[in-house]
């Protein structure tokens, strides 16, 4: 059997020089675990299991493990967990983005070497998802992402909270004096009750959902709560289909199409995602040869309205939108926005899929088409002198009053500079002035940090004010809202011009025209970039951190690594044909 064709337990044999040794040496041991030859002669469906102790919304994991071990098996396959790493949003320094490829990269390897006919990526929190795309789009072997489903609400003196848009609020509340001590720390019992992701429209419910448009995921299968009988028949259904990925080798490449991720692109507009579910999906696309079209995702944009009143556009929560058909009653109502030809895990295409998911029954979640939740899609993608390479703003999420507004900057030269300084009562600063933060990009922090959202100095929201216009190259948490620009590129430690502005010059963005300008003369800037000096980071001169800061992609790039990316062959969102 040539080596390409071989499976189950013969597949990726190591090398000892001896093919019949390698796999008589690998049998020898996994029956060290107490296998039968009946159950090493199965198809094998790895299993990648990322539980952590330091990751909640993964707390759920081992219990998902054994249900997709259940339909493996149930489909006649040999279910096999590994571990690869998991990331959490909050316990990673110097942030969780800094890890996403070095996950994307466990993951490829993992699934690589490993004898796998199949597997099922067990992710959740924010990055790990993007990470297992990116590693099975590299690895090409049949795949099934499975989520562990959102946290249920906590309830907090009556009200309903939740992580993370409460989080924030509730901390921005007693930054201005409205709550207590007491009060702030009562809240911070309750706004994570159980384990699962963050139970709003944040990174992990928009990757989730757009995985599931991506034709990548069960379907139905983003958004039964982590704690539900229906997570775990989503996770035994996974199982099974993992095993029919097998026999079919319907592999990532033929599902993750250019059209797939359009369809990708149209929810995470309509259901008015988090602004990193662009930068993860540009490097999805990327590991599959695809380039991210900003400017033509923003004309999508113009067309594609949000249709979901999920918290921080709207106001409900992820169980929700559960109760409401999740993904499919979107998928329905986008119907005409939709490649509905893509085919998917299950061996159908989206359109079949769609037409086997029961809905139809009076909700309020998710809006209809002709009576939008906001008109047009959640992002949009800014150009101008300030941002030649592009900017996002999440526009569903901003104060309509300043998507049009021209202000003086107030410039932080870092995450440090801005934490050090911004609550200061001598800070020369007005509600009407645009804050600027620097080098908080990829390379800048590095890794990008959720910075992008920066608290309004005490003094000004000490007045009652809840939203400045904010601009970084910076990301922002999917939870977080306000009218603020990200993700400028290229980023200021590269030498793009964020890092020429000064304190005291003016910016004028306006969204509705998608225009960011700093109002600098052309010859001034050119003496602020002879004057330009990258910033040096304390352990760049070796491992992951070298290799991070040499490789790392700018934000349009989905900040993969640049070693990573194979060749492009084509855009999305690809041209119009329809
Ligand atoms: Fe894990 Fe929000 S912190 S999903």
């Amino acid at each position: 059997m040539a080596e390409d064709d071989a499976r189950g337990l013969k597949k990726g044999l190591t090398s000892y020089g001896d093919s019949a040794f390698s796999l008589f040496l690998r049998k020898a041991f996994i029956k060290g675990m107490g296998y039968s030859d009946d159950a090493l002669d199965r198809p094998i469906v790895g299993i990648a299991d990322t539980f952590s102790g330091y990751n909640a919304c993964h707390a759920n994991v081992p219990d998902l493990v054994e249900a997709v071990k259940r339909g493996v098996m149930l489909a006649g396959a040999l279910p096999v967990p590994f571990p690869t790493i998991s990331i959490h949003e909050s316990f990673a320094f110097p942030t969780s983005m800094f890890t996403r490829n070095l996950m994307s990269m466990d993951t490829e390897e993992m699934v690589r070497a490993q004898p796998m006919d199949a597997v099922v990526l067990i992710g959740g929190c924010d990055k790990t998802v993007p990470a297992q795309l990116m590693g099975a789009v590299s690895a090409n072997v049949p795949a099934i992402q499975l989520v562990t489903g959102p946290m249920m609400t906590g309830s907090h003196r009556g009200e309903r909270v939740g992580a993370c848009t409460d989080c924030r609020r509730f901390w921005a509340r007693y930054r201005a004096g409205e709550i207590d001590g007491e009060e702030i720390a009562d809240v911070n019992n309750q706004l994570v009750p159980g384990g699962g992701t963050c139970g709003v429209m944040g990174t992990a419910s928009t990757m989730a959902l757009v995985t599931e448009a991506l034709g990548m995921m069960a379907p139905g299968g983003a958004t039964p709560p982590a704690v539900s009988a229906d997570r775990r028949r989503i996770a035994e259904t996974s199982g099974r289909l993992a095993v029919s990925l097998a026999a079919e080798g319907l592999t990532p490449a033929r599902i993750m199409t250019q059209k797939a991720f359009e369809n990708a692109l149209t929810v995470l507009l309509a259901t008015g995602g988090s602004t990193n579910g662009i930068v993860h999906l540009a490097a999805i696309a990327g590991r599959a040869g695809l380039k991210l079209d900003l400017d033509a995702f923003d004309a999508m944009g113009r067309s594609v309205p949000v249709l979901v009143d999920l918290k921080p556009s709207g106001m409900n929560y992820m169980e929700d939108l559960h109760r409401a058909g999740g993904l499919p009653t979107i998928l329905r109502e986008l119907k005409d926005h939709l490649h509905l030809d893509c085919i998917t895990v299950t061996g159908r295409t989206l359109g079949e899929n769609i037409d086997a998911m029961p809905g139809g029954w009076s909700q309020s979640i998710v809006s209809p088409v002709s009576r939008p939740f906001y008109p047009e899609g959640g992002m949009a993608v800014l150009r101008g002198n300030l941002a030649p390479g592009g900017a996002i703003v999440k526009q569903s999420a901003a104060s309509p009053a300043l998507m049009t507004h021209r202000g003086r900057a107030v410039v932080f030269s870092s995450v440090a500079d801005m934490g050090a300084r911004v609550d200061d009562p001598d800070l020369d600063v007005s509600e009407d002035d645009i804050l600027v933060l620097q080098n908080a990009g990829p390379k800048g922090a590095p890794g990008m940090p959720e910075a992008g959202y920066m608290p309004i100095p005490k003094k000004i929201a000490a007045k009652g004010v809840k939203d400045m216009v904010r601009i970084s190259d910076a990301r922002m948490s999917g939870t977080a809202s306000g009218t603020i620009v990200l993700h400028v590129t290229p980023e200021s430690a590269d030498g793009g011009p964020l890092a020429l502005v000064r304190t005291g010059d003016m910016i004028a963005l306006d969204v509705p025209n998608r225009s960011l300008t700093l109002e600098v003369s052309d010859e001034e800037l050119a003496a602020r970039r002879e004057a330009f000096v990258a910033p040096v980071h304390p352990g760049a001169d070796r491992g992951y951190k070298r290799l991070f800061l040499q490789t790392v992609t700018q934000a349009d790039e989905g900040c993969d690594f640049d070693f990573l990316i194979p060749e492009k062959t084509g855009t999305v969102p690809g041209p119009r044909d329809k």
